[in-house]
């Protein structure tokens, strides 16, 4: 192994311990650097390689000779019989923690509806929706972004795809941020908070697969129901999984973003004026804030000579992509928002086998929104301190008070006679 991934000095002690308290989760980015002066990849005390360097997580990420094995942490952490608790088990038998071939069977039977032309087509129902949540903004005037936007956004789109009814989305704010706790700490706490959430999310996916069955709809649950040889578990799984993944995630994206925005007043002048900018605007917030911190385990199944390293067989790797996507290599002046960036794509999405199946959806979402909130609300601004999610994986806010100031009417889409 070469010398710059050996380090596990007091400074890496302390940087981990800061990562992990609440204030080094809200801003880990100065501790990232600290981590990235001692090389671009280390190793912490339990032997998993924690990778920083942007091209080295890269080439990690997407090589497919890499497997999942939850099962590694699951032991370490005390959880031998896992698969007895609902939390670990709704979460660790999904698609983002199979390998080939199960995870194949998984993800082709859910990746149709997220193809970038199914998406395409979503874009009138995403404005509508966008609309509909500024018309309710304006009128309220001060409100909790979190609950008036950034999460009715995406819980509406992905409702909408999964067959959840309207009546039922809300309840699973707060299930789905319980349960996917177990991707940021194998803590006993954070389990038992995380399986009563689960049961709830299951016992509801069962029925609404029961209900599908007796009456398909135009759905994804009612299509997953007649995909051949995927059981009732993997059913379950597959729509718990899209749903928390697709609107925790983009929760955490409009959040980031729109405080990212707001602290650059230049830069959200730009968008506000050239709306043309949103493609690239959504992957320079993507990239500066990212709602993904670290991707879940690696392990290499054999000894892996990668990007001129080589890692014994059964070593664990982490990829730290909030760090990557501030790698100075790559991204210059990595600290600063500059929505008009042409480097490297971060890795926010992730990248290889995992890649995320809903990244066309959640890209568009952010690309209708931003322009959208920064034109219909010129002054908006926030007003008391923003509370930040649990945990370093998932990385957003779960309260951001806001006041849009003063209103002004949108300019409308139909361009005048
Ligand atoms: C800004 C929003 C989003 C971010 C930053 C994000 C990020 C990610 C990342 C980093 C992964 C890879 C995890 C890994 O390799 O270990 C992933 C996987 C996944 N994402 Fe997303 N995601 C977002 C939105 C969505 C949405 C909207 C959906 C669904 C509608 C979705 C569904 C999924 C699924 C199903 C996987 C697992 C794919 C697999 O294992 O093959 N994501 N996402």
């Amino acid at each position: 192994m070469t010398a710059d991934i050996e380090s596990t000095g007091t400074d890496l002690i302390e940087v981990l311990t800061e990562l992990a308290s609440p204030a080094g989760r809200a801003d880990p980015y100065p501790l990232y650097r600290r981590l990235r002066a001692l090389g671009p990849a280390v190793l912490d005390p339990t032997g998993t390689l924690l990778v920083t360097d942007y091209r080295l997580a890269a080439a990690l990420i997407r090589d497919h000779r890499f497997v999942k094995r939850p099962e590694l942490a699951l032991n370490a952490a005390g959880f031998e019989h896992w698969r007895e608790r609902p939390a670990l088990r709704l979460m660790f038998t999904s698609m983002l923690v199979r390998n080939p071939p199960v995870h194949t069977r998984l993800r082709r039977s859910a990746a149709g509806t997220f193809t970038a032309r199914r998406v395409t087509g979503l874009r009138p129902a995403v404005e509508r929706i966008v609309d509909d949540l500024i018309a309710e903004l304006r009128i309220s005037g001060t409100a909790d972004f979190i609950e008036a936007f950034a999460f009715p956004l995406p819980v509406t789109v992905i409702g909408e795809l999964l067959g959840i009814p309207e009546p039922d989305r809300a309840r699973f704010q707060l299930l789905v941020r319980h349960w996917t706790g177990v991707l940021d700490g194998l803590t006993p706490e954070i389990v038992d908070r995380a399986d009563p959430a689960a049961v709830e999310i299951e016992t509801y996916f069962r029925e609404l697969l029961a209900r599908r069955r007796r009456e398909p709809a135009d759905d994804l649950v009612s299509a997953l129901s007649q995909v051949d040889g995927l059981a009732d578990d993997e059913i379950i799984t597959t729509a718990a999984l899209l749903l928390a993944a697709g609107f925790e995630t983009t929760t955490g994206l409009l959040a980031n973003g729109l405080v990212a925005l707001l602290g650059h007043p230049g830069e959200a002048a730009a968008l506000r004026e050239r709306p043309e900018l949103a493609v690239a605007a959504t992957e320079e917030l993507l990239r500066y804030d990212s709602p993904v911190q670290l991707l879940s385990s690696r392990t290499a199944p054999e000894e892996l000579a990668v990007a001129g390293r080589v890692l014994p067989a059964g070593q664990r790797v982490v990829t730290l992509i909030g760090a990557a996507n501030r790698d100075a290599e790559v991204f210059p002046d990595p600290d600063v928002l500059r929505l008009d960036r042409a480097d490297e794509a971060p890795l926010s999405f992730g990248g290889g086998l995992h890649y995320c199946l809903g990244a066309p959806l959640a890209r568009l979402e952010a690309q209708i929104a931003f322009p959208a909130l920064l034109r219909a609300f010129p002054d908006l601004a926030v007003t008391g301190p923003a509370v930040h999610r649990e945990g370093l994986a998932l990385h957003g806010l779960i309260e951001l008070p806001v006041t849009t100031g003063r209103a002004v009417r949108p300019r409308s889409r139909v361009p005048r006679q």
